[in-house]
């Protein structure tokens, strides 16, 4: 499929009109490499017919599709491990000491769900390994822009590659069952207690309610400087006071100096709103 310089402009427009994602200069070949299927299925002649049809209200599931195939999704189990050892050696024993009865964690753009279920590993070990009550509830509530990676999270199915990763033996059997040769699914004390919604992080958090932890990571870099901005001062919005933000390896709150402080939690930071 050849793409002209205005066809791609145009995709490009739509891309950060309806995602906020920003492809740059000369991704001609990735956009060609990720749509060739949907233009093809739809019957369509080039990247220009799939622009001009995704615009349509009624369009809505290719639309879906078309985003679907434009997003990054690659996640995996305790991915950075520093921000859940975090969390297991400082952040819950002091919600423990505290006396802190109710914590909210979201994980925003959570892709296929290996993010909020491994924060759940890490509140399921921790009450565990203290026996008795637990000392407090954690709600983790995860956010995606993908419908079919939703899908996948609120499934709680993994292949044999994407289980892999990440995890070890010890929380594969104790977390997972094998449901085929290839496929585990995570077990329901691991799974059914996070609320998974659709979520564009482009639009208002308004009715998302107010967090202890954010964790928003390796997504604001396919984002403009200026929406990225926007984004992290509406996530400052629904932190609690000293809640904590985590963004990923090679993201930074830079130019958010008045809003987040720094916080070392080695070898890596987080961000406490201030
Ligand atoms: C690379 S994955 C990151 C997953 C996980 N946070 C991690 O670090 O492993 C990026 C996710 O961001 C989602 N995404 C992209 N644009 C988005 C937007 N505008 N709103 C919400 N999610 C978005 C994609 O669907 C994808 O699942």
């Amino acid at each position: 499929m050849q793409v002209s310089p205005l066809e791609y402009a145009n995709f490009c427009a739509f891309l950060q009109q309806s995602c906020g994602i920003s492809l740059g200069q000369n991704k001609q070949y990735l956009v060609v490499t990720r749509v060739r299927r949907i233009v093809r299925d739809n019957k369509l002649a080039s990247l220009a017919d799939l622009t001009a049809l995704i615009q349509k209200p009624s369009a809505r599931d290719i639309r879906q599709q078309v985003i679907d195939a434009m997003t990054t999704n690659e996640t995996f189990w305790f991915r950075d491990n520093y921000p859940f050892d975090y969390l297991q050696r400082v952040l819950l024993p002091k919600y423990q000491r505290e006396k802190t009865r109710s914590v909210k964690i979201w994980s925003a753009a959570c892709s296929s769900g290996q993010e909020p279920i491994s924060l759940n590993i890490i509140v399921d070990e921790y009450c565990r390994k203290l026996g008795g009550p637990k000392p407090f509830t954690v709600d983790v509530v995860g956010t995606d822009l993908s419908s079919a990676m939703l899908e996948q999270a609120k499934s709680g199915l993994y292949d044999r590659i994407s289980i892999t990763r990440g995890l070890s033996a010890e929380r594969m059997s104790q977390y997972f069952e094998q449901v085929d040769p290839d496929t585990w699914r995570a077990k329901s004390s691991i799974k059914d207690s996070i609320q998974f919604r659709t979520l564009n992080l482009q639009d208002s958090y308004f009715l998302m309610g107010k967090f202890d932890i954010i964790f928003c990571r390796n997504v604001l870099i396919y984002f403009s400087q200026e929406l990225k901005l926007e984004i992290l001062r509406k996530m400052h919005a629904q932190l609690n006071k000293n809640g904590l933000l985590f963004l990923g390896s090679s993201e930074s709150i830079a130019g958010m100096n008045d809003y987040f402080e720094m916080v070392d939690c080695s070898p890596g930071v987080a961000y406490r709103a201030l």
